[in-house]
């Protein structure tokens, strides 16, 4: 085969039209050029998705993908994000390239929504705010940011459990990862001891992952206090806090009450990073990334 292409290469080159071009080109789709790569593993998630798709009980519900649902599970699309729809489509708007980092009325709102609109942050503009593609490439090129610039330990301690792309995203980038207790199944809620002793073995200047709200794959959140004895310890062992907000809304009905972690932790002097996505509450594929 490797003959056969070489000589088809030549071919084309001798004879530069298109019909040899677009028959180079299907031979390539048949190549042995990515016999090596190797089938991933099924996605956990999407079984989920199959699994509710074979399953017949009438009262089925898909908790795979965490987004609005009507009563008949089909996708329900927020009158707040119907109406922004309009607004934009209203605004003819040009559709040139944005500003690398993004469009600025975008990155200051999304700051807004996170931090809230009387946050020092916003009046002191201590943070840096660029846009990326869902809260995905948000996680990803932040952890990709710590990979190259990070000045510290860098090993990422994620929640027990946590979303499966939080590892993977991690592995992908060479950069180690360790988990800390976070759930407890017998009491199906959160283990604040089990966190507080953990964290005080992490070595220092490490990064610890935090889902802000409505934690993936658990639904349990520490508590406003329990908030309060996790920002102390993260201080005291002069951990990097990480946030993931996947979910602004989701948990208790309030933007505002469920931005409570990230806020605190703001308050009380941390520098995060934050990664936002508003796939869920939204339908919207732009996602920030901010550092402060
Ligand atoms: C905890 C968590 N973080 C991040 C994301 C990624 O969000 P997106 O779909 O915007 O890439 C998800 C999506 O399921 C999630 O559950």
């Amino acid at each position: 085969m490797a003959q056969a292409l070489k000589k088809l290469t030549v071919h084309v080159l001798k004879n530069n039209n298109v019909e040899n071009i677009i028959s180079a080109t299907a031979i390539r789709t048949n190549s042995t050029w990515w016999d090596n790569v190797q089938m991933g593993p099924p996605d956990v998630i999407l079984g989920i998705t199959e699994a509710y798709k074979r399953d017949t009980d009438p009262k089925k519900v898909n908790l795979g993908v965490g987004a609005y649902r009507d009563d008949e599970g089909k996708p329900f699309v927020l009158p707040s994000v119907r109406k922004a729809e309009e607004i934009v489509f209203k605004k003819c708007l040009n559709h040139e390239y944005a500003p690398i980092g993004g469009e600025a009325a975008y990155t200051e709102a999304v700051a807004k929504l996170a931090f809230g609109a009387d946050s020092p942050v916003l009046k002191d503009k201590s943070n840096c705010t660029v846009q990326t593609l869902s809260g995905t490439g948000a996680l990803r090129l932040g952890f990709e940011f710590i990979t190259k610039h990070y000045a510290k330990n860098k090993e990422v301690w994620l929640p027990s459990p946590t979303w499966g792309n939080h590892p993977q995203i991690c592995n992908t980038l060479g950069l180690p990862h360790k988990k800390y207790r976070y759930y407890d199944p017998k009491t199906h809620g959160f283990d604040l001891q089990g966190a507080l002793e953990d964290i005080c073995n992490i070595p220092e200047g490490s990064i610890i992952l935090l889902h802000a709200c409505a934690h993936n794959p658990t639904g349990v959140d520490p508590r406003p206090n329990d908030w309060k004895q996790l920002s102390q310890a993260i201080k005291e062992k002069k951990l990097y806090p990480f946030f993931d907000m996947a979910y602004q809304g989701f948990a208790t009905g309030s933007v505002d009450n469920d931005a409570f972690a990230v806020r605190l932790f703001v308050k009380e002097g941390h520098q995060v990073t934050l990664a936002q996505s508003f796939a869920k509450n939204m339908g919207k594929l732009l996602s920030p990334l901010i550092y402060i």
